[in-house]
């Protein structure tokens, strides 16, 4: 089997961040979000995988690299003519999965468990389609499945009176039919190849098409909000705590949970780190309070701070001011407390959010 990962996309939910970082890129517990997608695909023995990035995108290819790190062969493919939805991605990949069953993985997707029964559940009952689906509160935010005496009938994307509360999740296993069925699509009315018709038109053509529901944590990272709650179960799999040899962390400091701390970070004394917290090489904390579920990107500075539930990248400053939760700073972003009390000072970028 094969493995095609979609990262191409415009990203406008992500806002100002999308701008100037790839989404897939975008870090959990410190790590671009796209590698989670690559484990979980090595993970199933998959060893050739082709990443749909946008015309004229380098930045994926620079992070990620041709695979060597993890032992598989990554191509990049330019979808053709920009996003004209997910179903092009797999049309535009066709020469590359050459006849062969895929994994198809949308790679702001992240899940918990493994992947691999979904594999074995796909290769035994011989299927054209499997769709792994998850329960959710806002299913028109989806594709959902119609479901009629155990069997789905038809999916409908971002339907506004949703057949059942299932989203079908973006991790999908797929015989060879699928490259018919992506030819056989129209745009839909906002202009792109939406992957539930072609699931649609598998079904319609008696295609076998089968579903498992996934009962573990899973998240389509579309929302800003959506990328805070990622980042808290990826920090919550941290199960070791790490000290890199070089820190330094100041004899009064107290920390509790599961707390990593990388190379060359300097903590001062009065800080309280409340994992899980994932503190990246040569940051440098004083007088503050992190955690828990915080995650701070290299050679960040952060002083008389209080944070938690929040992504920090690199090179990020973070000086005094009223507590910080749910937030997420862009690299050398920074926020530093005004001396003159009772006033602020803000240069805000394009679509910038402050709430307070
Ligand atoms: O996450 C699951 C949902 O993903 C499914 O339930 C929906 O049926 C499916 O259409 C999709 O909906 P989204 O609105 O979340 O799709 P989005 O536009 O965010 O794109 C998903 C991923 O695919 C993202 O990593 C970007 C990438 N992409 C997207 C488009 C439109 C491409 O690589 N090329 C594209 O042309």
């Amino acid at each position: 089997m094969k493995a095609l990962i979609a990262a191409g996309g415009h990203a406008t939910r992500l806002r100002p961040i999308t701008y100037t970082l790839n989404k897939h890129l975008i870090p959990l517990a410190n790590r671009p979000m796209i590698e989670y997608a690559i484990e979980k695909i090595v993970d199933c023995g998959i060893r050739e995988i082709a990443i749909n990035v946008n015309p004229g995108e380098v930045e994926i290819q620079r992070v990620v690299g041709n695979g060597d790190r993890w032992g598989v062969e990554i191509t990049y493919l330019e979808q053709q003519g920009g996003p004209k939805g997910i179903a092009h991605t797999v049309a535009n990949a066709a020469s590359w999965i050459n006849g062969e069953s895929f994994v198809f993985y949308l790679g702001d997707n992240i899940i918990l468990a493994p992947i691999k029964s979904l594999v074995e559940r796909f290769e035994r009952d011989h299927l054209d389609c499997l769709l792994a689906l998850s329960h959710v509160d806002d299913p028109q935010r989806f594709g959902v499945p119609e479901i009629k005496d155990g069997r789905i009938v038809r999916v409908l994307e971002k339907p506004e009176h949703p057949p059942s509360d299932f989203a079908v999740t973006g991790i999908y296993f797929y015989g060879p039919k699928m490259l018919e069925a992506v030819t056989k699509i129209q745009p839909s009315a906002r202009g792109e190849y939406e992957i539930s018709d072609a699931h649609t038109w598998m079904i319609e053509q008696g295609c076998a098409v089968g579903y498992e529901e996934i009962t573990g944590w899973w998240k389509d990272t579309g929302k800003p909000n959506d990328l805070i709650i990622g980042n808290n179960f990826i920090l919550d799999l941290i199960a070791e705590p790490s000290i890199a040899p070089s820190a330094q962390i100041a004899q009064d400091v107290r920390i509790e949970g599961v707390v990593t701390v990388g190379e060359r970070v300097t903590i001062d004394e009065g800080s309280v780190l409340q994992g899980p917290v994932c503190i990246a090489d040569g940051c440098h904390i004083s007088g503050s309070q992190i955690g828990p579920h915080v995650s701070i990107g290299a050679n960040a500075v952060i002083r008389r701070a209080t944070v938690s539930e929040t992504i920090l990248m690199d090179d990020v400053v973070i000086e005094g001011g009223p507590k910080i939760t749910k937030s997420i700073f862009g690299r050398s972003a920074r926020a530093v407390a005004s001396e003159q009390r009772g006033s602020c000072t803000f240069i805000i970028g394009d679509r910038a959010q402050i709430e307070w």
